[in-house]
């Protein structure tokens, strides 16, 4: 039995908390057990909230527990990343979900804290990064590699062979052609189709995306 408390609230922690419960009622062996939250004693959705986050309370928590951190904001990636390394929970602590409906090829490896919601592909020789989180519907083609808490959104299509790094912010019905470097942090906009590499930090919109400007 794996339990798991999600690190955050209402949004990305309780969009993550469903993909467990989804989980459970296919019959694995999960259970969501409630949230850590700085801003709410809970219940959120109806789960109890165990403790604070940046207060460590985490360490008060029964050692079988496991983690999901789903605390992510478009164009403050640089700082929630900080704010999990802080936090110094062990890797080895963090669980990983693939919703019941979602498709993960077996010749895909993804890191701990990875959360993977419904009618999400994950195509062959894919690697996904720990704290990744891809959401409803996204696609993530062949042979390519996500960074460390990478956000790829809804309906957004990350073509093939690809390297997309930590932190980076893939919109909502996104299109990434193929073999494209997307530097550390950088904010990929709603509906942008993305045809050139992308700097660091940078922030991009349109179709073919153009630079905006930085996070
Ligand atoms: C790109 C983005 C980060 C905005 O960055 P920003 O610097 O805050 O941009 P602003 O909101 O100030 O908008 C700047 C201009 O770009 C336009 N714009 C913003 N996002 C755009 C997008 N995705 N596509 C086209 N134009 C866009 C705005 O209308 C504005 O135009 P104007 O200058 O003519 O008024 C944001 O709009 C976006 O697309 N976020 C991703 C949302 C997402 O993925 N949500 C799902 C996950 S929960």
């Amino acid at each position: 039995m794996s339990e798991i408390v999600v690190i955050g609230g209402r949004g990305n922690g309780t969009v993550i908390a469903s993909t467990i419960e989804d989980c459970r009622r296919a019959g694995s062996d999960v259970e969501f057990v409630g949230f850590l939250n700085d801003f709410e004693d809970g219940p959120i959705n109806g789960y109890p909230v165990l403790g604070g986050i940046q207060n460590g309370d985490w360490r008060d928590l029964p050692e079988e527990y496991e983690f999901i951190y789903a605390i992510s904001t478009v164009k403050q990636a640089p700082e929630r990343y900080e704010l999990l390394k802080d936090l110094q929970i062990p890797e080895d602590r963090f669980a990983t979900v693939v919703h019941p409906d979602a498709t993960v090829s077996e010749e895909a490896e993804l890191g701990d804290g990875v959360a993977v919601m419904p009618r999400a592909v994950v195509g062959p020789d894919v690697e996904v990064g720990s704290h990744t989180q891809l959401y409803a519907q996204s696609f993530v083609g062949h042979d390519t590699t996500l960074g460390e808490m990478v956000f790829v959104a809804n309906n957004a299509s990350v073509g093939g062979r690809l390297s997309v790094e930590d932190g980076v912010h893939v919109g909502s019905n996104a299109s990434l052609l193929e073999r494209l470097t997307i530097e550390e942090f950088a904010v990929i906009g709603l509906g942008a189709v993305v045809v050139d590499d992308v700097g660091p930090y940078e922030k991009v919109i349109g179709n073919p995306a153009e630079v905006i400007g930085e996070i």
